[in-house]
């Protein structure tokens, strides 16, 4: 972890075709409203929150039964404590050993996990027993269960086979027994974990929720103290209107759901209508909407989209600030009888796709729309396409411009509003999860704009932000290639 610096200008707003100057104020951060449960703070809430670091762990002087129950505690509670390495060892070690009494088989459904737990114990020693009492202090049988998985998932983080394994068992085994808190953490290992969390860390999300209710609770946002009074303004400036779309994103109450029927196989794309509404460029109301896509798993899937799909924003909203990525937050919703994980984003109302599929003689090849031939000389659209470039750049995303990567742009993914607003929509495939794009992807003309947010974005920030929703490798490597455009584009002719 880095310190991480406020950014000096607020996220460019929704609808913000050609951003006026940048005020000086600091967007509020995603934080002050109360997140999911399992929700992190943006770089820029966090950034914010100054108040609250890392737990810091007990010193030395402090006897060793009080420094484990204080970094047991702190483990499970989310706070991210330092803890020595010889203290941390002693606590997996009861933790292990805890965990193997604990769990007694006695419904002939702990096989595994105990199993797990006694392949890993044979790497530890075995701590006197009398500290078991003081880690655990008076929790009741259940809460030990919890608290020890919880543990484990914190703890075990190594993606290699016996990690894997023990985490794999933990995660089935809180699907079964876990509270609603233990998803924070469980949600890092859904978000960035191997194919195997993946799996299992979203199996043990549903089953919770299904349990205890979505953890994210909805609904009063018009008694919020920021949104309620910004639903009730008859206008909202740009930067206002993306406070109330993230927010209803968030926590806002559903009334229709709505499955898009045909699409792809991969993704199933439900359309998500919201009672909230935001007043239109006309000034009459409209129901704000959203596209959910519930994430599935399927075989040689090694890594999660929906957490793409919110990282990208992150990286617009936060970095590249060019406002082509609707506003896109992590959700788990109520549906079919149970719940389901997976990305939610901004429906751009009054949207079309800048082209559409032509199948033939057994191939595919993309056609632009013919209203929008007129749109694609203007200079603006082509200062957004240059800024547009340079984020698929730097997020490796191919699937939208023709590339390396793929011989046929795919122009269903580029949307077009009635303000001839370009946006960038299915942000899934990039970061890693496609082949890596190359540089000449990169507009000839380098935008300025984008140029120069980029250029005062913090290579080590821009890692710390990204690293929430995917692996470190694939957030490094978003921050090296953010650098590599930045060394490109400096070379090449300014747009005008
Ligand atoms: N943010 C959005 N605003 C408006 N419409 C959207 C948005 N996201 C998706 N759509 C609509 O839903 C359709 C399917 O969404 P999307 O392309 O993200 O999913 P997909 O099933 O992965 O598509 P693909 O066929 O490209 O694999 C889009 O073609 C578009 O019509
Ligand atoms: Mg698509």
């Amino acid at each position: 972890m880095v310190a991480v610096h406020p950014h000096h200008n607020p996220p460019p707003g929704v609808g913000a075709a050609h951003q006026a100057e940048q005020p000086k104020k600091l967007p509020p951060p995603v934080s002050t409203a109360p997140l999911g449960i399992y929700a992190k703070p943006s770089p820029i809430a966090r950034a914010h929150a100054s108040g609250s670091p890392a737990a810091v762990a007990l010193g030395s002087d402090v006897p060793v039964p009080q420094r484990l129950r204080k970094a047991f505690d702190d483990f499970v509670a989310d706070k991210d404590p330092v803890v020595d390495a010889e203290d941390l060892r002693t606590l997996q070690a009861i933790v292990l050993r805890s965990a193997q009494s604990l769990f007694t088989n006695q419904f002939d459904n702990d096989g595994d996990l105990k199993a797990r737990i006694a392949e890993k114990q044979k790497a530890y020693g075995d701590p006197p027993a009398w500290l078991d009492d003081h880690v655990f202090g008076n929790r009741d049988m259940l809460t030990k269960q919890q608290d020890c998985l919880n543990f484990i998932l914190r703890t075990f983080q190594r993606r290699e086979e016996q990690d894997n394994l023990l985490r794999a068992a933990a995660l089935q085994k809180l699907g079964e027994i876990g509270r609603r808190r233990d998803l924070r953490a469980i949600m890092p290992y859904v978000r960035k974990g191997t194919a195997a969390d993946l799996y299992h860390g979203l199996n043990a999300v549903k089953q919770i929720a299904n349990r205890r209710g979505s953890p994210q609770e909805r609904g009063g946002l018009e008694h919020d103290p920021e949104i309620g009074p910004l639903l009730a303004k008859p206008a909202l400036s740009d930067e206002e209107k993306t406070r109330v779309i993230e927010a209803v994103l968030q926590r806002g109450t559903i009334t229709e759901m709505e499955k898009l029927k045909g699409g792809s196989n991969y993704n199933e794309v439900y359309f998500v209508t919201f009672k909230e509404t935001v007043p239109r460029p006309d000034g009459k109301r409209e129901a704000i909407r959203g596209v959910f896509k519930p994430e599935r798993t399927w075989v040689d899937k090694d890594r999660a989209y929906f957490s793409r799909e919110v990282a990208a924003y992150e990286f617009d909203r936060s970095f590249a600030r060019t406002g082509l990525v609707p506003p896109t937050v992590e959700a788990v919703i109520s549906m079919n009888g149970g719940h389901e994980l997976g990305s939610l984003q901004y429906l751009i109302p009054r949207s079309t796709p800048l082209g559409y599929r032509v199948i033939d003689h057994g191939g595919e090849r993309w056609e632009y729309h013919s209203q929008h031939l007129p749109l694609l000389e203007t200079p603006e659209l082509k200062a957004q396409l240059a800024k547009l470039r340079t984020v698929l750049f730097v997020l490796s995303d191919p699937d939208k411009v023709q590339c390396n990567v793929k011989s046929q742009p795919n122009l269903g993914n580029l949307l077009v509003d009635d303000q001839k607003k370009l946006w960038m929509i299915d942000n899934s495939y990039s970061m890693g999860a496609a082949p890596q794009v190359d540089a000449g992807i990169l507009p000839k003309k380098s935008e300025p704009e984008v140029l120069e947010a980029i250029e005062s974005a913090d290579p080590a920030v821009v890692v710390d932000a990204l690293d929430d929703y995917v692996s470190p490798k694939d957030a490094k490597d978003v921050a090296q290639r953010m650098k590599r455009a930045i060394e490109e584009l400096r070379k090449r002719p300014i747009l005008s």
